[in-house]
């Protein structure tokens, strides 16, 4: 239906200006009773047309006035162009919606999309939710809309902590094999090691030589190191697993240890790599950047994050011909990124298609959080202690809430509320997290979508199923309401796709839900007349059914009963 809208803009802008190569957008008027769309278009062709954007409104306004579909349209503002439509035409448009609800065929070249990334032989800490968390929205959404999606786990599992972490287990374990030990008994020990320096000065000349007895091969060593990387990675399997993360590969900095030396031999004879204090290799930037230079590698010869993060960017380019790479990291990280792509260029690399995705910091309304002891506060635990809460708030809500597995019902609230908490909020500001907030009924909650989908699911099911709308020549305003909403779907999962902004998509599940409700609470549903009851049940399954696809892509699952 919008194309044949735009077919009719376009055919009285070439016919009456000569534009032929325009895009015609449509938009959500601000207020409801603005209308149904609204195209800003005539704003767009004044400069070109040389007429003011109110005449060309008018021109655009009559053409659209012969439309079946459209009931009255209007200049408004300064050359906006409003349109109601016809209640026939917005329910007929609401298959679009439907079909939004189905991911799409993948083709194309592949968009990279590289998230939570930890480093290894630590345990996942709470603030590892953020990049984690937005960037598998971030996939879902790129996956939905039809893009060839790989989703990557670049982990820190390289560099001189392997040294430190040897020297630690050598010196201060119990004589248990590197594979007996948990991801905490190593962060205690590594812990343990900077501790220890401020005592003992050599342990830090100790540790780079074991880094580099195990860079050169040493087969005790690089066992240690397998060792560890496998217990930190099964123990990520059962948190991921919980959060509704996976990956399409972990190749992770230890992949790019033999790809770096081509890299520098490169850099050095094309010249972007030159030498800095005491035999060290840096690339610097033009006069007018006011970055520092990159250091690529040390004067004692040793490699570095951003070594490999050449490499790395060489061989997704070669490898996957991608047409984006995004690489979603904390604010911190971005001037690393600044200076690796500009050095990329520099080497002659073509990465129009890369962007480091920022993610805020990590705040917590609860004071007591940030300040626990040694800072870090295990995502392990948060997760039971959110299952925990939403146990109690079940029990809390006893005579409304409904369950046939009250158990599972508590996993999918509580690990939901957090989930759901953290992408809801805009990804360029400092994310907050809230219990109270989180686990609310009302608000932007999980919980509240959660609800909201269990009470539509309820009422189709109570109908006997789905129905079709019969004919329809009136709407009432909450149907109108709920109906132009609903009609918003597919546009907005583009717009969160393009500016990578779940939020955008959050945002919209949660205006679906107070609409469904407003219109539930205003209208009979099982008990109304046809054919309006038909049009309800109908606007009640899709309701449900965008709630459960949109959630599904924010990572939080709803529940059918609740
Ligand atoms: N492991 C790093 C850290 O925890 C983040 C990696 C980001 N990605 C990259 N390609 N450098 O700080």
């Amino acid at each position: 239906m919008f194309s044949s809208l735009s077919n009719a803009v376009k055919n009285v802008l070439e016919t009456e200006y000569g534009i032929d190569d325009i895009a015609v957008s449509w938009e959500r008027p601000q207020e409801v009773s603005h209308g149904d769309l609204a195209t800003p278009i005539a704003l767009q062709v004044s400069k070109k047309a040389s007429k003011s954007p109110k005449e060309i409104a008018e021109v655009v306004v009559s053409a659209l006035s012969k439309e079946d579909s459209i009931e009255r349209v209007e200049v408004a503002g300064p050359g906006y162009v409003n349109i109601w439509l016809t209640p026939a035409a917005l329910v007929a448009a609401l298959g679009s919606t439907r079909q939004a609800c189905t991911a799409k065929v993948k083709s194309g070249a592949p968009v990279i999309v590289e998230y939570s990334q930890p480093n290894i032989a630590k345990p996942l800490g709470a603030h590892h939710l953020l990049t984690t968390l937005f960037g598998q929205s971030i996939a879902n959404i790129y996956e939905h809309l039809g893009y060839e999606v790989i989703k990557w786990n670049y982990m820190g599992d390289w560099g001189t902590q392997f040294g430190k972490l040897s020297v630690a287990v050598s010196k201060w374990g119990d004589g248990r094999a590197a594979s007996e030990y948990t991801v905490d008994e190593l962060l205690e020990l590594y812990v343990k090691f900077h501790n220890e320096v401020e005592n003992d000065d050599t342990l830090e000349g100790q540790a780079r030589a074991v880094f580099k007895k195990l860079e050169d091969g040493d087969t005790e060593l690089r066992a240690f190191w397998e060792d560890i990387v496998a217990t930190t990675k099964s123990a990520l399997t059962g948190i991921y697993d919980q959060l509704h993360v996976s990956f399409d590969t972990d190749k992770s900095e230890s992949f790019y240890e033999d790809k770096m030396e081509p890299i520098l031999k490169a850099g050095i004879k094309a010249g972007v790599f030159k030498e800095g204090e005491g035999g060290s290799l840096i690339s610097e930037f033009s006069e007018e950047s006011t970055m520092p230079p990159y250091l690529i590698r040390k004067g004692d010869g040793a490699t570095l994050y951003s070594t490999r993060d050449i490499a790395q960017m060489r061989y997704r380019l070669d490898e996957y011909k991608p047409q984006e790479i995004l690489i979603v990291t904390d604010i911190a990280q971005k001037l690393h990124f600044e200076q690796l792509a500009a050095t990329c260029v520099q080497l002659g690399m073509d990465i129009t298609g890369f962007e480091n995705v920022l993610v805020g910091r990590m705040r917590y309304a609860d004071k007591s959080m940030s300040t626990r002891k040694g800072n870090v506060l295990k995502l392990d635990e948060v997760l039971s202690e959110a299952v925990k809460k939403a146990e109690e708030k079940i029990a809390e809500h006893g005579d409304q809430i409904q369950s046939d597995n009250p158990q599972e019902l508590a996993q999918m609230m509580g690990i939901g509320a957090v989930a759901y908490g953290v992408v809801s909020q805009n990804r360029k500001q400092d994310i907050v997290f809230d219990w109270d907030k989180f686990l609310s009924f009302e608000g932007n909650s999980a919980p509240y979508l959660q609800y909201t989908h269990a009470r539509a699911r309820s009422v189709v099911e109570k109908a006997g199923g789905a129905t079709q709308p019969q004919k329809i020549s009136q709407l009432s305003e909450k149907e109108r309401l709920l109906l132009s909403t609903l009609l918003q779907f597919d546009r907005v999962l583009e717009e969160a796709r393009k500016n990578h902004m779940p939020h955008i998509l959050a945002n919209f599940l949660f205006e679906l839900c107070q609409d469904y409700n407003t219109f539930y609470n205003a209208e009979p549903i099982l008990k109304a007349e046809e054919p309006a009851r038909s049009l309800r049940v109908h606007l009640t399954d899709l309701t449900a059914d965008v709630i459960k696809t949109g959630a599904k892509l924010l990572t939080l699952s709803v529940p059918d009963r609740m």
